[in-house]
C-alpha cells in the first residue's frame, strides 16, 4: 500500500474516530495503578448427596469504583459480577439460582457442554423472587469458562451492570502438568471489561449512537472490577487466566516490556504444546490462559495495543473497517514483582491432546453470514443516527433472532463444519453454545497458535471466512434450542443470533 493511500486510510480512520464520538481511554499515567486487583470469592459448592449445590443469588447493589463515587451494580453473591464458581469435571453439580432483581433475568453458563434447558439462555427466565434450579454433570475437560446473563434483547445491558462471574473446571490431567494453580497467589483471573461513567457515577450506557450499531466501549478499564489494578505477584511463575468480559471490546494484550507471553489454554481447556507469543488477540467472550514469568522486584504492565485492523474498501465500510479493532495502546493491569519464590521455570513441550476431528468425518458444512443490512445503501449513516438500538437491524443469514425460529436442526452425533461468513465491516466473536469447536482455517490459513486448542467464540474479520468444526454429542432436545450469535452484546441484542436444537 502506498503511502499516501495509507496516511489516508489513517486519516479517515481518525476522522471517522471524532465522528462517531468513539471514546478514548482515560489515560491512567497520573493514577499509577493505585488500587490492588480484587479477586473473585471462590465458591466450590456444598457436597450433597445429588452432588455438589451451589447458591447463587442475583441482586442489586452499589459498588465504588471510582474514588467516592458509588455506582449502581448488579451481581451474585455480591455487588458486582459473582464468584468463581470451581468444580472438577465428573463433578454432579446444581445451582440454586436465585433472582432478588426487579427484573428477569437468565445465567447462561458460557463454553459448558449441558443440556439445552439447563442452558440458561434466552429461554430459562427467572423471574423476579424466583429460583431456578438447573442440576448437570461436568462432561469437559479441564478449562475456564463463565456465566453470564442471557435476556433476550437486554443481555448487553445486563451484563454491562454486573452479570457475569468465572467458571473455572479442573481435572487430575491438567493438575498433574504441575501448572500454577494456586487460586489468587499464582494462577490469576483477570476480568476484562471497559466502562464509561455518568458524573453521578451511575454508568453510562446506550447514550452514544455508536454503541448499538460499534457494540459498546467505556473510556475506563476494569479489572475483577478494579479500576487502575495492581497485583503483586509473589512466584517467579504466575499463570493469568484471562476473560474478555468486555461487550464488545477486542484486546491485543501484550507485556510492556516487549517480553514473549507464554500462552498455555484458550476458551475450553489446554493447548497441546505452550505457545510463544509476544501479542495475543482476545475478542468478547473468548478466554486465554498464559504464564508470566518475572523476576524480583520487576515491574511489567500488561497491555492492550492497536489490532492490524483489515481496511474494508472504500466509503463507510472503509471508516468502521479501520475500526474494527483497538487503534489506542493502554495499559491494562499493573504486575508488581514482590520478592519471588522461586519455581519451577521448566515448561513441559507437551500439555494436553486435545480432540480434533478432520473435515472427512464431517457430515456437512452450514454457512453462517453475518449481516448487518442497514449497513449497506438503503439506510446509509444518517438513517442510523438518531437510533438508540439496532433491535431486529441485525442477522445471521438474512434473518434475525427470534425466540419462536428453530433456525438449523443437528443429528446428535454428528460433526459439523460451521463455515462463518463476515460481510460487515466489523469483526464479530462468534459464539456457539452446548460445544466446544476446533478452528479449521480462517480464509484457508491454519488459526493462529493460541487458537489450536478447543474453543466456542471466534473472531471473524470483515471480508473474511472462518471454518470451525466441532461434534454435537450427548444431549438431544427438539423442545430446547441452544444458540448461536454475536457476542458484541449489543449486536446479540440487535438479533445477529440463531437458534439450534440438537436431535
Ligand atoms: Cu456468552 Cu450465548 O453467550
Ligand atoms: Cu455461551
Ligand atoms: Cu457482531
Amino acid at each position: 500500500m502506498s503511502v499516501s493511500r495509507r496516511s489516508f486510510l489513517r486519516g479517515a480512520t481518525a476522522a471517522a474516530a471524532t465522528f462517531l464520538g468513539q471514546p478514548q481511554i482515560r489515560a491512567s499515567e497520573t493514577r499509577r495503578f493505585v488500587n490492588a486487583l480484587k479477586i473473585p470469592a471462590l465458591l466450590e459448592g456444598a457436597p450433597g448427596a445429588g452432588g455438589k449445590l451451589y447458591e447463587l443469588s442475583i441482586a442489586a447493589g452499589k459498588s465504588e469504583f471510582l474514588p467516592g463515587i458509588p455506582t449502581p451494580t448488579l451481581g451474585i453473591n455480591g455487588a458486582y459480577l459473582g464468584p468463581t464458581i470451581r468444580c472438577r469435571a465428573g463433578d454432579r453439580v446444581t445451582f440454586r439460582v436465585r433472582n432478588d432483581l426487579t427484573e428477569q433475568t437468565t445465567l447462561h453458563w458460557h463454553g459448558l457442554h449441558v443440556p439445552a434447558s439447563a442452558d440458561g439462555g434466552p429461554h430459562q427466565i427467572v423471574e423476579p423472587g424466583a429460583v431456578w434450579e438447573p442440576s448437570f454433570e461436568i462432561k469437559q475437560r479441564a478449562s475456564l469458562c463463565w456465566y453470564h446473563s442471557h435476556l433476550m434483547g437486554r443481555t448487553g445491558e445486563q451484563v454491562l451492570r454486573g452479570l457475569a462471574g468465572l467458571f473455572l473446571i479442573e481435572d487430575e490431567e491438567s493438575l498433574s502438568l504441575r501448572l500454577p494453580s494456586e487460586y489468587g497467589v499464582d494462577d490469576i483471573p483477570l476480568i476484562l471489561q471497559d466502562r464509561r461513567f455518568n458524573a453521578d457515577g451511575s454508568f453510562d450506557y446506550l447514550s452514544a449512537m455508536p454503541d448499538a450499531m460499534m457494540g459498546y466501549k467505556g473510556n475506563v478499564i476494569l479489572v475483577n472490577g478494579t479500576a487502575d489494578p495492581h497485583v503483586v505477584l509473589r512466584r517467579q511463575r504466575t499463570r493469568l487466566r484471562v476473560l474478555n468480559g468486555s461487550n464488545s471490546r477486542i484486546y491485543t494484550l501484550g507485556r510492556d516490556d516487549e517480553e514473549d507471553l507464554f500462552v498455555i489454554g484458550s476458551d475450553g481447556g489446554l493447548l497441546e504444546q505452550p505457545a510463544r507469543l509476544r501479542r495475543v488477540r482476545l475478542g468478547p467472550g473468548e478466554r486465554v490462559e498464559m504464564l508470566v514469568d518475572m523476576q524480583t522486584n520487576q515491574t511489567v504492565k500488561l497491555m492492550s495495543y492497536p489490532d492490524r485492523v483489515t481496511a474494508g474498501g472504500m466509503g463507510p465500510g472503509m471508516m468502521m473497517g479501520g475500526m474494527a479493532g483497538n487503534t489506542e495502546t493502554f495499559p491494562i493491569i499493573e504486575l508488581r514483582a514482590a520478592r519471588l519464590e522461586t519455581t519451577d521455570l521448566s515448561l513441559p513441550g507437551r500439555l494436553i491432546r486435545v480432540p480434533s476431528w478432520t473435515p472427512a468425518q464431517a457430515t456437512r458444512t452450514r454457512t453462517f453470514t453475518l449481516d448487518m443490512p442497514m449497513m449497506g445503501m438503503g439506510m446509509g449513516m444518517g438513517g442510523m443516527m438518531g437510533r438508540r438500538t439496532m433491535e431486529g437491524l441485525m442477522g445471521i443469514n438474512g434473518r434475525s433472532m427470534n425466540k419462536s425460529r428453530i433456525d438449523v436442526q443437528v443429528p446428535l452425533g454428528s460433526i459439523e463444519i460451521w463455515e462463518i461468513r463476515n460481510a460487515t465491516p466489523l469483526t464479530h466473536p462468534f459464539h456457539i453454545h452446548d460445544i466446544q469447536f476446533r478452528v479449521l482455517d480462517r480464509d484457508g490459513d491454519p488459526p493462529r497458535p493460541n487458537e489450536r486448542g478447543l474453543k466456542d467464540t471466534v473472531l471473524v474479520d470483515p471480508d473474511s471466512a472462518v471454518r470451525v468444526i466441532a461434534e454435537f454429542g450427548d444431549f438431544a432436545d427438539p423442545q430446547h434450542p441452544y444458540m448461536y450469535h454475536c457476542h458484541i452484546l449489543e449486536h446479540e441484542d440487535a438479533g445477529m443470533m440463531g437458534q439450534f436444537v440438537v436431535v
